[in-house]
């Protein structure tokens, strides 16, 4: 069973992360997750969310997924003495959703301040599947060459960029169809298939 980090940052998109948790506390192939919020993720989840996060405390993943969790656990932030903190640890990927320019930053300069950057830093030195959710409109050329750089150390990059040609009729359906694929990335199968069948239409001459 997997064991999969999901790190909340500050960046617009705090849906991409609550319906990437729902389907991964239903998944019978995810034994764990260790849930991480940075602060201003905290404040962007009560904007876009409504919801009163402390972003402290266990309530909070039973806020974030309307249902209480046995396998995800919330870890404090600042605690960069945490079990992710270590490459001894067996994660089977990390996923930071929505993923921050200032996150960004950090990963792309080694800089590990809290426990996101370096859960995330950790990731890369081992060789392990990280996917940044990277999420900011229009990017600046610092943002698109940390990008590059992350890319370069072993991250995947992958904008909060939904498609359409799945024809959404909800946010839900618009979101899902991008978590789809992040879950594909985890290896975590996932209830639908996006697989792109081709076009249904051929062009008239
Ligand atoms: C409502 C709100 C929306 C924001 N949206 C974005 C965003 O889409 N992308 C981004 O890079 N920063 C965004 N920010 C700014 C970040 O939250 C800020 O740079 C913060 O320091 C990031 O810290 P963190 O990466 O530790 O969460 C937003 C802030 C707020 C309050």
């Amino acid at each position: 069973m997997k064991n999969i980090t999901v790190a909340i940052t500050g960046a617009s998109g705090s849906i991409y992360a609550q319906r990437l948790l729902h389907y991964l506390d239903e998944s019978d192939a995810v034994g764990c997750v260790n849930l991480l919020l940075s602060p201003l993720g905290v404040t962007v989840i009560r904007e876009e969310l409504d919801l009163p996060l402390a972003g402290t405390k266990a309530a909070d993943v039973e806020l974030l997924l309307g249902r209480p969790s046995e396998k995800i656990k919330l870890l404090p932030v600042k605690d960069v003495g945490a079990t992710i903190a270590s490459g001894s640890y067996p994660s089977d990927g990390m996923i930071i959703v929505p993923c921050s320019m200032g996150t960004l930053g950090h990963i792309a300069a080694g800089i590990s301040r809290d426990l996101i950057h370096r859960a995330a830093d950790v990731s890369l030195k081992e060789r392990r599947k990280l996917i940044l959710v990277v999420r900011e409109t229009p990017f600046n050329s610092i943002h698109l060459e940390n990008m590059l750089r992350v890319e370069r150390a072993g991250a995947l990059v992958m904008p909060a960029a939904p498609g359409f040609y799945h024809k959404p009729q909800t946010i839900t359906e618009l979101v899902d169809h991008l978590v789809f694929r992040m879950l594909a990335h985890l290896d975590v199968p996932h209830p639908k298939d996006t697989v792109w069948p081709g076009r249904r239409h051929e062009l008239q001459e």
